[in-house]
């Protein structure tokens, strides 16, 4: 395969970082990505509806929690990162590349008006030579039945003189070990030349790049991954109901099975599955297969076993109460972590208010105690009531029960547990603490 003039163009100018680059969706996945761009010396436009983060990178700080604001400011010194809310401000640039929402509606399909504003608003910016590629978690053939009519809809002709390619982000915000810039970035592009250029953008600044042979295999990758761990997570919730009816610590059996060096990995059950990725990527591929008639029958049962685990929590919680004589109503129900996974400050998508809701639902009085969350963010349904707190004495003499639902680094478990009376752990984190702990 020869590259086209057009596309010889662009790969000069991507080896030469000199390709202007514009980065749309300034959120958790477009605002390192920017970054590392600029970083690698690339020109980078980050271009975001929200005003909010387009002046906070602008006046250099980081709108996320795994870029620094030192990174940001730096950038902008040097000239190489700026942000705009102006559609007009997209002109001129030779690569864009979309990190926008893809979230579910109401009835959990795949809500696509957020790929299809970002992607008109690139249409009205591609020229011979513009390379476009898709970084949102999508459906199989997102970008060939979807994006790449939008952008050729002027008489460009795609693989010839437009390239687009899809390229998954993997991001995993809060891992200390993998981030953008070290995680193996998959590339597929609606044909050769496409596949060839976006892999030359992302060889630019990552070290390890893998093409694959289409846009559709790429996008697919991506979703296996992500149904893959729901399906493991819902097997796991289903393991900790078996062992809790068996008398068996599943904690102990998940570390005990995990010493098999090969054939095994270990997943853990919790209160159920958050944030923006492991809840919602299923349903795109189960929203895909059902189109084709398919019974997407793993993807259910891990969705109906996961999304149960709130209620379940709920169950034994009002079980350890029983134990020592009270009724859920009206006890005193302390939870300790609100985001979706540790370390983290995202709360939104996270399993712990459903549990909140389920607890205040049967008469609890809830506090939380989360070092990252201020407020509770908005959720579906009736409003929460649970209100922040501190892990004083006073919120301890407070509590009747303590439940872990998210273990953040910070929290000393060992010594809480001598401090509340009785501690229900949905997340194996205080097993080995000293006081009274009730696992899940
Ligand atoms: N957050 C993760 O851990 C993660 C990991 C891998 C993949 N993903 C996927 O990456 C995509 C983006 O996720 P995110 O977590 O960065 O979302 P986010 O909500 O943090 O950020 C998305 C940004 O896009 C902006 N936006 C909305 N409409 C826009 C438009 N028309 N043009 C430009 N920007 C627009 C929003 O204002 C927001 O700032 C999603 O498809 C998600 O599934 C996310």
């Amino acid at each position: 395969m020869t590259l086209t003039t057009t596309a010889a163009a662009l790969d000069v100018k991507l080896a030469q970082r000199t390709a202007r680059i514009a980065v749309l969706g300034l959120g958790y996945v477009g605002t390192p990505l920017a970054v590392h761009l600029a970083r690698s010396g690339f020109a980078v436009t980050g271009f975001d509806p929200q005003a909010r983060k387009v002046d906070e990178i602008n006046a250099g700080r980081s709108p996320v929690q795994d870029v620094a604001h030192t990174d940001v400011a730096e950038l902008l010194g040097l000239d190489t990162l700026r942000a705009t809310s102006r559609g007009a401000d997209l002109a001129g640039h030779d690569v864009y590349i979309l990190c926008v929402p893809t979230p579910l509606d109401e009835s959990k399909q795949p809500d696509m008006k957020y790929i299809e504003r970002a992607a008109s608003l690139v249409a009205e910016h591609v020229r011979p030579g513009t390379l476009v590629v898709l970084e949102s978690t999508t459906y199989p053939g997102t970008t060939d039945e979807m994006l790449v009519p939008m952008l050729a809809q002027g008489g460009l002709i795609p693989d010839e003189d437009l390239f687009v390619a899809f390229s998954p982000e993997r991001v995993d915000p809060g891992n200390a070990k993998f981030n953008t810039g070290n995680i193996p970035k998959l590339v597929g592009g609606i044909g050769p030349r496409s596949t060839e250029l976006a892999t030359a953008l992302y060889r630019a600044f990552l070290p390890s790049v893998h093409p694959v042979s289409s846009a559709r295999v790429a996008e697919m990758a991506k979703l296996h991954e992500n149904t893959f761990r729901a399906v493991n997570i819902g097997y796991a919730n289903e393991l900790a109901m078996i062992c809790q009816a068996l008398g068996v610590n599943v904690w102990e059996v998940v570390d005990a099975a995990a010493t098999k060096p090969f054939g095994f990995m270990p997943f853990y059950p919790g209160p159920g599955i958050g944030g923006h990725c492991i809840p919602l990527d299923p349903h795109y591929l189960a929203w895909r297969a059902r189109k084709e008639g398919f019974a997407t029958r793993f993807i259910d049962l891990a969705d109906q076993v996961n999304s149960g685990m709130p209620r379940y929590i709920v169950g034994r919680l009002m079980n350890v109460l029983n134990a020592r004589a009270k009724a859920l109503r009206g006890s005193h129900v302390l939870v300790l972590g609100v985001t979706y996974k540790p370390d983290v400050d995202d709360a939104r998508e996270s399993p712990a208010m459903d549990v909140i809701r389920e607890l205040e639902r049967h008469g609890a009085q809830v506090r939380y105690v989360d070092p990252y969350v201020e407020e509770l963010p908005h959720h579906h349904g009736p409003h929460l009531q649970a209100v922040r707190a501190e892990l004083d004495d006073e919120t301890c003499a407070w509590t009747d029960v303590a439940v872990i639902l998210t273990h953040h680094s910070c929290f000393d478990f060992n010594a809480l547990s001598l401090r509340v009376p009785q501690i229900f752990d949905t997340r194996g984190a205080a097993r080995h603490a000293p006081g009274a702990v009730e696992l899940l």
